[in-house]
């Protein structure tokens, strides 16, 4: 198939490109489209077949379900049993922005959809062209992060090429997202609201107001309540360790490391902050990768997924990534790093 790509205004979208797409979704076809966070791969959410194709375009395993993207809160009510108080807070503080929120759906969304669970995801995202698409489509779009299943989230719309070009009819190419990082995932379906995956909103922001919110914490014989945290997702082909400490300490031993690695002819990636980069420029690894200054965890974000791309087409053997402060969005930084070692961390 031939893969189109229009690249199209991020502040006022082209109609003519906008309604090119939304004929396609409207038609059961699948178009890429960016949002604040990453591109999406998006499909009419109320046709089943369109959203099967997802699955199958993404290597998607079956058990995972997809965020519905909504433009309006009128279009959001029928898709939700009991749109709730905290909902509503959540939806009036957050959206359109970084934000899903987990609630009982109705019988109008698919199986294939929620993956056979009760609930659905659903955001509001903020990006004009996002926004548009599913104004002129005039249906809700289910839409994962656009990449092959298992690679980096796509955050540009190169990203999206390279993984899915002659396999879906459509790119919306809006340039450079600007989270970086994937929405947060709140469940609202329990009690207290529980943050299923950390992402664009903070816990500290959701607790301003919503009072408490806890944290899903899988542990071995409690998998994730949102199925897609189980996977090793964000995972780069190259071995990946993280590496937790004070400064001069993670500098040492990076330093070490990189030595060890180019005893063994292996090729060595750092992703580092911009606080540390020229210590480690004399050391000669094959790539070193600025992520952004640690005064502005927002920039670590928005690079992260580019950095790890990068060790991937510059075949990487091992990378060494400094982990950050968790506060604020870099919990959901060290939750994608975490990730994406395969828990290979060192605390030094
Ligand atoms: O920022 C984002 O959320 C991006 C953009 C495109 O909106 N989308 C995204 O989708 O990251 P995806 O499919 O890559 O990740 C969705 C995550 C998965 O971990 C999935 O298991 C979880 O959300 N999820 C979706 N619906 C759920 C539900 N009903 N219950 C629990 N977890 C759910
Ligand atoms: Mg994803």
């Amino acid at each position: 198939m031939e893969t189109k790509r229009f690249y199209i205004n991020s502040q006022d979208p082209e109609p003519k490109y906008i309604e090119e797409a939304a004929v396609l979704i409207r038609n059961g076809q699948l178009v890429a489209f960016p949002t604040e966070t990453v591109y999406g791969l998006g499909a009419n959410a109320l046709n089943p077949q369109a959203c099967a194709e997802i699955f199958k375009v993404k290597g998607r395993p079956q058990d995972n379900p997809l965020i519905v993207h909504v433009a309006n809160l009128d279009m959001m009510k029928p898709l939700v049993n009991g749109w709730s108080e905290r909902a509503e807070r959540c939806a009036r503080a957050f959206w359109p922005g970084p934000l899903t929120l987990v609630l009982s759906k109705t019988g109008i969304i698919p199986d294939t959809v929620s993956a056979g669970l009760d609930s659905v995801g659903i955001r509001m995202p903020n990006n004009p062209i996002a926004l548009a698409l599913i104004e002129k489509a005039g249906v809700p779009i289910a839409a994962p992060s656009a990449n092959l299943s298992g690679k980096p989230s796509p955050t540009n719309g190169i990203h999206v090429w390279k993984d899915l070009k002659e396999r879906i009819p459509l790119i919306l190419d809006g340039g450079v997202c600007d989270v970086g990082v994937e929405s947060t995932v709140l469940d609202l379906t329990g009690e207290i609201p529980c943050i299923l995956r950390p992402g664009g909103v903070t816990r500290e922001k959701l607790e301003e107001v919503l009072g408490k919110v806890s944290i899903d914490h899988p542990s071995g014989d409690q998998p994730p309540k949102a199925p897609g945290m189980k996977y090793r997702h964000y995972a780069p082909k190259g071995e990946l360790f993280l590496l937790i400490g004070e400064r001069e300490k993670v500098l040492t031993r990076i330093t070490e490391e990189i030595l060890k690695a180019h005893r063994r002819l292996k090729k060595v990636g750092v992703l580092c902050t911009l606080e540390s980069a020229s210590h480690l420029h004399s050391q000669r690894p094959e790539l070193l990768f600025v992520l952004g200054s640690e005064e502005r965890p927002e920039e670590v974000a928005s690079s992260l997924y580019e950095g790890l791309r990068l060790c991937d087409e510059q075949g990487i053997d091992t990378i060494l990534a400094e982990g950050v402060s968790q506060n604020g969005i870099g919990f959901a930084i060290m939750n994608r790093l975490e990730k994406a070692s395969g828990h290979n961390i060192w605390y030094v």
